[in-house]
């Protein structure tokens, strides 16, 4: 039951985070992140391609991942998971890379930039070598980088719970910036060394 409470939040805000992004499509050029960017970057067509790019297949990956992770419709339904696997995989390769060019104008400088491009690349290498072990029929080398890559997608919502708590206890908003590029990611990727670790994954 418990168990069950917990999937179900962890679901609900995966969903939610996922459909952020089309909020940028409803709103003013001025919404969220675009009000804290130069001219120069809103007018750049290689900055937009890579910030569509990214937000919206990075809410795709988001949005569909976690069902991934249930016992239940994999045992239920393995060809669904193949085709969710197959969309994530193609949506975290396009929007990790896009991520890593749009990181390089991360507002807040080095400090953001460096963060931000650690968790693409790992999100980036979790997910190849979990796409390439299942195409080796090596199943719980698999489940291992998935949680890893998973984990690093999940950062989207850390994040977003983080934000507004680090601005609160600094009162500014660059310095709770430059603060959750990291820390929307290094802890989750701790959380999932412990999972795998409990489910006896480690050496797969
Ligand atoms: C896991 C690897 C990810 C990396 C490395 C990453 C990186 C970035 C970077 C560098 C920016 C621009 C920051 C700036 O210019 O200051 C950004 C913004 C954004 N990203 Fe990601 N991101 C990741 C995952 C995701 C996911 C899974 C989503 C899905 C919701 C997402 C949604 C967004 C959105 C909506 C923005 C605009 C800022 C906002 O409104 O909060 N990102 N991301």
């Amino acid at each position: 039951m418990t168990k069950r409470i917990g999937f179900t939040i962890f679901a609900i805000m995966c969903i939610s985070i996922g459909l952020y992004p089309l909020v940028y499509f409803l709103m003013e050029r001025t919404f969220g992140l675009l009000g804290s960017k130069s001219d120069v970057v809103l007018s750049d067509v290689f900055w937009n391609i890579g910030f569509y790019t990214h937000i919206l297949l990075g809410g795709l990956a988001l949005l569909i991942g976690w069902m991934q992770f249930s016992k239940k419709l994999r045992a239920k339904n393995l060809k669904l998971h193949r085709a969710i696997g197959k969309v994530y995989t193609i949506s975290v390769l396009f929007s990790g890379l896009a991520s890593l060019y749009i990181a390089y104008f991360a507002t807040g400088g080095i400090v953001p930039m460096l963060g931000f491009m650690g968790l693409g690349l790992v999100w980036l290498y979790s997910t190849t070598l979990g796409y390439m072990a299942i195409k080796k029929g090596q199943v719980n080398k698999h489940q291992k980088f998935m949680i890893y890559s998973y984990a690093a997608c999940f950062a989207a919502v850390t994040l977003r719970i983080w934000l507004p708590l680090l601005t609160m206890a600094f009162q500014e908003f660059l310095i709770a910036y430059k603060i959750v590029a990291w820390l929307c990611w290094v802890p989750n990727i701790i959380v999932a060394y412990f999972v795998v670790k409990r489910l006896g994954l480690s050496n797969a």
